[in-house]
């Protein structure tokens, strides 16, 4: 495995001190919503992201026919990141475009776990603290328990 491909252990990552700009990352959001394409549900979902190198990507709903082969807007926004080579997310906002944030699906928050850690901060609204990611899923499964579980299994 390639330096760059290995997962990043989330005590490596950066902490930006800048706090996340919440309602530029709304907008983001709410602008991707209006391009998703979801014919079947009918929502339209949008996702903003600050990654560590300080620029935002966005993700929307892509859905398809097979429904169970439908895009949550986070995958596209992990897609976005990775792809551009923005880093690890810092600060998410996922939204449905009426102006309340979406809490992200189970498998979603996975996702997320994988490309931000514990500490990524997941939008609360207007008024509300954000959440750190590691309250929205405890207990998560990650790169290092599976290394640590296959070392323990190896034969
Ligand atoms: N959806 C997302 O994009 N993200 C979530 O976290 C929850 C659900 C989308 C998937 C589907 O296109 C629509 O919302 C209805 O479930």
């Amino acid at each position: 495995m390639e330096a760059e491909d290995r997962p990043a252990p989330d005590a490596a990552a950066p902490v930006r001190s800048v706090p996340p700009d919440w309602a530029a990352l709304r907008r983001a959001a709410d602008a991707a919503a209006a391009r998703a394409y979801a014919p079947y549900s009918g929502l339209r979902v949008g996702a903003a992201g600050l990654c560590e190198d300080g620029q935002t990507v966005v993700g929307a709903n892509v859905e398809n026919a097979s429904f169970g082969l439908t895009l949550c807007a986070e995958c596209s926004l992990v897609s976005a990141a990775v792809t551009g080579g923005h880093g690890r997310l810092l600060a998410v906002t996922v939204s449905a475009g009426d102006g309340a944030p979406l809490a992200p699906c189970g498998r979603c928050r996975q996702l997320l776990y994988e490309h931000g850690g514990p500490r990524l901060l997941i939008d609360g609204g207007t008024g509300t603290a954000p959440q750190a990611l590691a309250d929205l899923l405890p207990g998560a499964f990650d790169a290092e328990a599976l290394a640590t579980r296959r070392q323990e299994n190896a034969p």
